[in-house]
Order: structure tokens, then C-alpha cells, then sequence
């Protein structure tokens, strides 16, 4: 039908009704006039519903209405589109956030040693609340304190014969509450221990289970043996002796991996897994900021209970007393082990759902030579486990100070470590002798720096901070049961009082001339006090580098590139995309001064000049690339514009070597 056609039926149908007749809907009367259809609700109410064929082929067929709008539907998709793709791909190229425990370092408080505020001798809950201004003054964010639970202390604390009480030594429950209350006030996270490997013999489920009560009979490792007679096998404690006692009350032997008074957990029983999981809850239930899980490996044993290879076949059975003379196949990492860690992960997750509450993990557990067992610990891409498991390689560094020593160390866990996941770094802590004594307070500062610098999350053992040192311990001060099997072995010269002023006792408190071991002799000298009033002290220094730390992004995420290795000096960038400042650490762990020469790094400015040395003296000075100069024990930071790397036709990040950069927090791992 024409257009005019159209109009000319309109008009005839206008024309033959008189004007009062007319229905407001013109088009359903034209409709009744081509179609007639039958009337209804539906025909009367909507306009258009009954348009004739002709009148919809002809506005279909009109271009003019369709085409615009079929070009402007296709431009709102291709619009939409390329808006979520580009918002995709700048959420996924974007560094993600930091967690709390990756920026700040981890500091131990070990409870007795770090404030008494009885007068008893011992530190406590109260103690520590005491001395809270020393985070803010440090710039610490995260604490994690070493155990508090009811204990007979045969262990010190490692012994616990209660997981949901406070020891009395240590102050209440109350004491506790009022800490995580006012530690979070302040901004602070508190992680605690948890130790889950054993109990003490005093905990009522093993009273419970040497009497074979329901339930409670399979808590804990029993096999078969006299009182007189050979033991299940030839496994030994971490403490020296063999790793079962008999039990006069059941008639059979227990297994320990530590002291006899810390009986292993069965943690093939379903009922002890669900104690576990029940305890994690109390503490997340609380307010707890994370867990620090001990001695993991030790968590579950071989059910066959056969003999373990001794390192010396030779050596009479009679003469294997010591952890270091097995091969412990069959006491540590055991099949099974890692789904007990992967479940309490999820429970911890269940607390980590609210914003801002995540719930860190760390795991401990020593593997030597064996990393890849270590890097375990961190889960696999789709179950994750801790958030770190504790590296423990640098505790070697005193033992070799040279450049490519440290290098090497630094190395075992940036090139094990999975990729994407986040490293730490420690060099004591309450079960090691003191850096400072196995170093030198030399190599002190040096080594805080390195901490500071490397990429990933830091612990700091109270008095590291300020160089504290070991202690010596008689024999009638020996306080460590390890000590008591061997007093070479005493663990009790890295955990004296911590050293906060020159007043008596080191301020460790201020009511009593006892403490539970002896005050460093060193501590009116080597004190928080003193040495907050100078600038070029441990603790000043500390302070200053974690503060940059955390403000520094290339420090706290940016690439990490080794650079330069050497007797003596270790040097390595830190340097972020698109920022501008970056940073150059040259550390001299040797025992001479050095000069080291780095002009082979087209990206370093010709000229250097130093933002802070250990040594104050040479803060400002300012170096060539071919000729810095450090002294034995010094490390050297300093600041450069990264912008040469961008101007040159620089093949991407590596430095030096295959795999010599990483980008700490994302998934990247350069390799030229
Ligand atoms: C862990 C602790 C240590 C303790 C042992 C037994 O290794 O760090 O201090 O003695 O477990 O509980």
C-alpha cells in the first residue's frame, strides 16, 4: 500500500463517522474496517495491536528508523564491552593491596623476658601492655606472642596443660582481653602460638587417656612395651633419649618427640583433630589476629612404628641418642600432614570473611637442606596453607659473612619460593643463640638492613632492635630443660630481660632485684633508652628503615634485583614501574672494606649519593658507580631516579643473571 493509499483510507474513515462517534482509538477502527477481528479487552485498550500488514511492512521496511538504531545498540555493546574489559584488565594489572603481615615486620615478644610488671621476676600479659608504645615507636604493626597458655613450664610455656587458660604467671584472662583490646585500639595485631604437637603430661586429656577413659584413650601415641624391656623402636626425642616412656598407670609407652612431659597428640584421631579445630576457634572467637603453629612437621608419625635409618649404620643401636643420628623418614612430614594444616587454614578463613580481619598463619618447621619441603608449607595454587612458613636459611649467615654467602641464602628462598607468594626473613628468635653474639655487633646494623630492605615480611626477636646479646648462664641459672640434657644446648642466653633503660634490673622491672635469668651486664649501654638518643644507634637506625619500609613502595613491593656479588659485598635494586624513586642497597658482610664497582649497570646514574649508611659518617657522601666504598660490617642505601632504565633500550628487569629479578606481591617472576 502507497503512502498516499493510506492517507486516503484514513481520511475516508474520518468522513463517514460523525465527529461525537468516533472512537479515541482511530487505529483499532481502522483495524475492525480491513480485518474485522473479533473485539476484546485487549484490541480496545492497546493502539497499534491490530496495525494491518500492509501499514507494518511499511514501516519495517523503512530503513530510515531501523539502521540508526541497530548502529547505536551495536555502539552501547562494543562500548560496554571494551569498558568491563578495560576495567578487568586494570584490576588484574594493579599490584594487590597489602595485608597487614606483609607490611609490617613480625616482632616475638618471648612473655617472661620482655616486661615485668609484678615484680616477680617473670614478664607478663600486663607487662607487655606496658610497653605498647614501643611498636608505635618501631612502627610495628604486628606481634606475635610466644606461649601464654596454663602451663607446668617444663617447657617454658611449650608445655601446655590447658589451651583455653592463661597461665598465672602470666597474668589472667581479663589481662589478656584488656591486651587484644587495647593492642587493637592501637592499630596492632596480636598473633599467638599455638602448639599443637603435644600437651603436657599434665593436661587432663592425658590423664585421661593413660586411664584408657572412652573417648580419650587413642589422644594420644601408645604402643606396646614393659617397664624394663626394649623400646617400640629406636626413634629419639628432639631433646635427646629416646622418644617413649613407659606409663606405669596404662603399662604401655607414650610417644614424645620432645621432653617426656610433652606426650605427642594422635592426630589420626578424628575426636583430637576436632579438639584442634575447637581451640583455633576459641582464640579467632576472641579477637586473635593469627596463628604461629609450632613444630608442624613433628605432627604426625608412621603407623608402623618401624626402626628409622641411623646417618652412621655402623654405630651401635645402643649408642643413637640423638635427633642427628636418624633420618627422621618416619617421625616428620608424614603423608596426611599437610590436609591437617589445609584444614585449619579454612577455619581460619571462616574468620578471615569479615573486611580488615584476616587471620595470618605462619608455620615452623626446620628443614635444612630439604627447601622444597619447606616451600610446602605455602599450599598449592588452589589450597592454600600458611601465608608463610618461617625461613630459617639466613640463621647460616653468621657463619660465613661474605656478600655471596648472603646472596646464596637470600636465593634458596626467592628461587624455591612459589611463585606469587610472599617471603620472610628471620636471624633469631627464642630457640637460636642471639645474631648479635654469632655475628658480631659489627655486622649488627647490616643485618637489620638487609631485614628491611629484602622483599617480604621481616620478624624481629625483642632485642634485635637494639643489638642485644647472649647472656651467660651457669649451671645453677639453667632454666631451659634442653639445658639440663646438655648445658651447651641451654637455650636460656638469647632470652634474658629485655634491656629498655639503664635503670636497675634494665627497666625490666622496676620493683624487685630478681629476674628469672640474669640482666646482659651490657645494658646501660646497650638499652632502648639510650639509644632513642641517638641517631646513629641500632635501634634509631631500625626505626628509620622500617618507617621507610612502609612508606617506600619499590621497598615494600617493588622488583628486587640482584646486582652484584662478591667476598664481601652484596648489592641489590629495589624499584617499582612507573615510580621514580628507587633504591640501592650495597651491604659489606665481609670482615675488609671494600670498593665495589657497578658501572656494568647502564640503569644506575653515574653518580650515587648515599641516603643512609650504618656507619652516620658516610650518610650524604657521595660515590661514582665504579668506586663505592664500604667498610667491613657497613651497608650503604641509596636513593637513584629510576628514569634511565625507561630511556634506555633495556631488555626488561634482569640485571645480571638468569632469574635475577622478582617482583614481591605479584605473580611475576622475571626471566631473561
Ligand atoms: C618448638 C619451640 C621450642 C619448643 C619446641 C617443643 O620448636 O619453638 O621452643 O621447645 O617446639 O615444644
Amino acid at each position: 500500500m502507497e503512502l498516499g493509499t493510506l492517507n486516503q483510507a484514513f481520511q475516508e474513515v474520518e468522513d463517514s463517522k460523525p465527529v461525537e462517534d468516533i472512537p479515541t482509538t482511530t487505529h483499532v477502527q481502522l483495524e475492525e474496517k480491513v480485518a474485522d477481528p473479533p473485539a476484546n479487552e485487549y484490541t480496545q485498550i492497546k493502539p497499534y495491536a491490530g496495525m494491518p500488514k500492509e501499514v507494518l511492512l511499511l514501516y519495517s521496511s523503512q530503513a530510515c528508523y531501523r539502521v540508526p538504531r541497530e548502529i547505536l545498540f551495536w555502539l552501547i555493546v562494543a562500548c560496554t564491552l571494551t569498558l568491563v574489559a578495560l576495567t578487568i584488565s586494570v584490576v588484574a594489572l594493579s599490584p594487590r593491596c597489602l595485608s597487614w603481615w606483609q607490611v609490617s615486620p613480625v616482632y616475638q615478644v618471648y612473655p617472661r623476658s620482655f616486661r615485668d610488671s609484678d615484680g616477680d621476676g617473670v614478664g607478663d600479659i600486663k607487662g607487655i601492655q606496658e610497653m605498647l608504645g614501643h611498636f608505635e615507636y618501631l612502627n610495628i604493626k604486628s606481634v606475635w606472642i610466644s606461649p601464654i597458655y596454663r602451663s607446668p613450664m617444663r617447657d617454658l610455656g611449650y608445655d601446655v596443660e590447658d589451651f583455653r587458660a592463661i597461665d598465672p604467671l602470666f597474668g589472667t584472662m581479663q589481662d589478656f582481653d584488656d591486651l587484644l583490646a587495647e593492642m587493637h585500639k592501637l592499630g596492632l595485631k596480636l598473633i599467638m602460638d599455638f602448639i599443637p604437637n603435644h600437651t603436657s603430661d599434665k593436661h587432663r586429656w592425658f590423664n585421661l587417656s593413660r586411664a584408657r577413659e572412652p573417648h580419650y584413650e587413642d589422644y594420644y601415641v601408645w604402643a606396646d612395651c614393659s617397664a624394663t624391656g626394649p623400646k617400640p623402636n629406636n626413634w629419639v626425642s628432639m631433646f635427646g633419649n629416646s622418644s617413649w616412656t613407659y606409663d606405669e598407670v596404662r603399662g604401655q609407652c607414650y610417644l614424645h618427640q620432645f621432653l617426656k612431659k610433652q606426650p605427642d597428640l594422635n592426630f589420626r584421631n578424628p575426636r583430637v583433630r576436632q579438639e584442634m579445630l575447637d581451640i583455633i576457634s576459641f582464640w579467632l572467637d576472641k579477637g586473635v589476629d593469627g596463628f604461629r603453629m609450632d613444630s608442624v612437621k613433628h605432627l604426625l608419625e608412621a603407623a608402623h612404628l618401624r626402626d628409622e635409618p641411623q646417618v652412621d649404620p655402623d654405630k651401635p643401636p645402643e649408642s643413637v641418642v640423638s635427633e642427628w643420628d636418624l633420618h627422621h623418614d618416619f617421625t616428620t612430614t608424614q603423608l596426611g600432614l599437610h590436609d591437617l594444616l589445609r584444614e585449619w587454614r579454612a577455619q581460619m578463613d571462616d574468620f578471615s570473611r569479615e573486611p580488615g580481619r584476616y587471620r595470618l598463619m605462619v608455620t615452623e618447621s626446620q628443614d635444612g637442606p630439604e627447601v622444597e619441603k619447606t616451600m610446602m608449607y605455602y599450599g598449592t595454587p588452589l589450597t592454600k596453607e600458611s601465608d608463610f612458613p618461617f625461613n630459617f636459611y639466613l640463621l647460616d649467615l653468621p657463619q660465613n659473612t661474605s656478600g655471596l654467602w648472603v646472596k646464596h641464602l637470600v636465593n634458596l628462598w626467592m628461587a624455591n619460593m612459589p611463585t606469587g607468594r610472599w617471603a620472610n626473613w628471620l636471624v633469631g628468635n627464642h630457640n637460636i643463640p642471639r645474631v648479635a653474639s654469632r655475628a658480631g655487633q659489627r655486622y649488627m646494623r647490616v643485618i637489620n638492613m638487609l631485614l628491611l630492605t629484602l622483599p617480604g615480611t621481616p620478624t624481629t626477636y625483642y632485642g634485635e632492635e637494639i643489638g642485644m646479646e647472649n647472656i651467660n648462664v651457669t649451671e645453677s641459672q639453667i632454666q631451659d630443660p634442653a639445658g639440663r640434657y646438655n648445658a651447651s644446648a641451654s637455650r636460656d642466653p638469647q632470652r634474658s630481660p629485655m634491656q629498655w633503660s639503664a635503670d636497675p634490673n634494665a627497666g625490666f622491672n622496676n620493683k624487685t632485684n630478681m629476674t628469672w635469668l640474669p640482666v646482659h651486664p651490657n645494658y646501660s649501654r646497650v638499652n632502648v633508652e639510650v639509644q632513642k638518643q641517638d641517631e646513629g644507634s641500632v635501634l634509631s637506625q631500625y626505626r628509620l628503615l622500617n618507617t621507610l619500609r612502609q612508606s617506600e613502595l619499590p621497598l615494600q613491593r617493588g622488583w628486587f634485583c640482584y646486582i652484584h656479588a662478591d667476598r664481601g659485598v652484596f648489592a641489590y635494586l629495589r624499584e617499582l614501574d612507573g615510580l621514580d624513586r628507587a633504591f640501592l642497597l650495597v651491604l659489606n658482610f665481609g670482615h675488609e672494606s671494600a670498593v665495589t664497582d657497578l658501572s656494568a649497570i647502564t640503569e644506575l646514574p653515574g653518580r650515587l649519593r648515599v641516603l643512609i649508611s650504618t656507619n652516620r659518617a658516610n650518610d650524604g657522601k657521595v660515590f661514582s658507580k665504579s668506586l663505592i666504598a664500604t667498610e667491613a660490617g657497613e651497608g650503604l642505601m641509596i636513593e637513584f631516579s629510576s628514569r634511565a632504565r625507561f630511556n634506555t633500550n633495556h631488555p626488561g628487569m634482569c640485571y645480571v643473571s638468569e632469574k635475577a629479578c622478582y617482583l614481591a606481591a605479584m605473580d611475576i617472576l622475571y626471566t631473561c
